[in-house]
């Protein structure tokens, strides 16, 4: 086929998928390397302007994960981690919404607006967006200022995707007496897509899905039940920073989202094609049929 007829029957492919997804909130969840490197994340970024050109209403959650590493380097502190949580002392957690909300964040929100989008960025803060408090470790262990979400209030959300506007949210928040929370930005996203009844949440990561051994790309599972996911998590099969990712995925689910998607960040416009094109890349988590 000639390219300008590809082009033309990608197009084409797309239709039906714009047809049954306008209308509907979608929250996509980047961060990792997929963030990192300037062209991937214009990619992605671009991708977001023509979901919303076409009628979606994308919310964009962000982590940062090797940015604050790459800081807390720079000032001589350590990364640590818990099954994937950000051990969050007082000092980790000023750098944290430094680098969240101050940089990142505003850097992701001019980028939109060069590209020709309309974006507004906010915290977990703003609005009461995310309410949320301490989070205890799942083994006992203390983690410091992170949090868990408690409510999502979506008033604010609604309003700007109801103006035209993309969000951009660095999911930092604070507990009832205002004092700053880390909440992993794979849990916000999975609580902001159930809040806001998201048709899908979608989750680009630095590796192409979950796999079934870690460090094995082949050994890619394209798709998961929701008990599979919950067997994986229980079983130890995932790690680390995969670990909220399924947990987030289970709840967007139980919010009533039709699917969450974990798919590799790490090609140029991958968010396009899980979603507008036939052949689903990464993994796929649904309810039982
Ligand atoms: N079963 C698994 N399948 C795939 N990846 C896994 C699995 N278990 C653990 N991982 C790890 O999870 C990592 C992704 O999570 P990570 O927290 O590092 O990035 P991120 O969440 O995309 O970025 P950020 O933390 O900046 O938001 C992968 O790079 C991989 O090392
Ligand atoms: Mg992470």
């Amino acid at each position: 086929m000639t390219s300008a007829r590809v082009r033309v029957e990608t197009l084409v492919e797309a239709l039906p998928y714009i047809e049954r997804f306008a209308g509907h909130s979608v929250v996509i969840k980047a961060g990792g390397r997929a963030m990192e490197e300037e062209n991937l994340k214009r990619s992605l970024l671009q991708d977001l302007v023509l979901l919303q050109r076409v009628g979606l209403k994308p919310v964009l959650v962000h982590g940062g994960g090797p940015e604050i590493d790459r800081w807390m380097e720079r000032v001589g502190m350590q990364p640590k981690f818990i099954r994937g949580l950000r051990v969050t002392d007082e000092a980790t957690m000023e750098l944290v919404e430094m680098v969240l909300c101050g940089k990142i964040n505003k850097d992701l929100v001019a980028t939109l607006q060069s590209l020709g989008g309309a974006a507004v960025g906010l915290s977990g803060k703003d609005g009461g967006l995310l309410r949320a408090r301490l989070r205890r470790s799942k083994g006992g262990e203390d983690l410091g200022r992170v949090g868990e979400v408690t409510s999502v209030c979506t008033d604010v959300l609604e309003g700007l995707t109801r103006q035209g506007y993309i969000p951009v949210v660095a999911t930092v928040s604070a507990d009832e007496k205002g004092r700053a929370l880390n909440i992993n930005a794979d849990h916000a996203a999975g609580a902001l897509a159930a809040a806001l009844g998201a048709l899908k949440l979608i989750i680009l990561t630095d590796v192409a899905g979950v796999l079934g051994e870690v460090g094995k790309p082949d050994s890619l599972i394209s798709c998961l039940t929701t008990r599979q996911a919950q067997r994986l998590l229980s079983g130890g099969k995932v790690e680390r920073g995969m670990i909220p990712k399924l947990e987030a995925c289970l709840t967007a689910l139980k919010g009533g989202a039709q699917a969450a998607h974990i798919i590799g960040g790490l090609s140029p416009h991958a968010l396009l094609m899980e979603l507008f094109t036939d052949k689903g890349i990464g993994t796929m988590v649904v309810k039982p049929g």
